[in-house]
């Protein structure tokens, strides 16, 4: 399955540009060996920030979803990337199905002249928490009701 260009893009964009110092020491032969539903020939750069926009969407660190192998006496924290053990990563990749599924299938119905919200990304259901709001009755602040 192939990535929605647009949702990429609008997950890139909606992401700040920080690196993490982890990140940029990746070398060329530390290429991304466990893609199964981002495109296999992202670059870092996109792909980075897929990964800090859904880490901000959720409101987490990347070792929410990512392995994390530091060892005592270790000063930075070491990530398994690829490995799939945490169960949150396997939950993340069928929400981002799930997104494109939704954008795909439905969505894409609907055509709104080039509005964004014609879109769903991670931060729309999300909104920085790992459960989003089910209930009206959760809400920060009762919303009127509609005329
Ligand atoms: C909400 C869960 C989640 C968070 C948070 C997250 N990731 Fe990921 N990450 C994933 C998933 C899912 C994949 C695999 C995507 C796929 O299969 O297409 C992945 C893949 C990766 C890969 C590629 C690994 C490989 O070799 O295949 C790297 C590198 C990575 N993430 C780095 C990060 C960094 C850095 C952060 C923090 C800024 C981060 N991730 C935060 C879920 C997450
Ligand atoms: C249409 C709304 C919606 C969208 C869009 C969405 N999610 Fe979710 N997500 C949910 C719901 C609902 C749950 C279930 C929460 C629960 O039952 O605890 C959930 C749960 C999760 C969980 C598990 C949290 C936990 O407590 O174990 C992860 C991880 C996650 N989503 C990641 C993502 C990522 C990454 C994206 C974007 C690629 C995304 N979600 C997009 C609605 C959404």
């Amino acid at each position: 399955m192939r990535i929605n260009k647009k949702l990429l893009l609008i997950t890139a964009l909606c992401s700040g540009m920080v690196f993490l110092q982890s990140f940029t020491q990746k070398h060329d032969d530390d290429r991304p060996v466990n893609l199964q539903v981002l495109p296999k020939d992202i670059s870092e750069k996109d792909l980075h920030n897929v990964m800090r926009n859904w880490s901000m969407a959720l409101g987490v660190r990347c070792g929410y979803c990512h392995v994390n192998t530091q060892q005592p006496g270790q000063e930075h924290h070491q990530f398994d990337w690829a490995s799939d053990m945490k169960k949150e990563k396997q939950t993340a990749r069928e929400m981002l199905k799930m997104t494109m599924a939704i954008n795909e299938a439905h969505l894409a119905k609907i055509k709104t002249m080039g509005d964004p919200l014609e879109q769903i990304v991670c931060v729309t259901c999300h909104m920085g928490r790992t459960t989003p709001i089910i209930s009206v009755d959760s809400l920060p602040r009762a919303p009127k009701p509609a005329k």
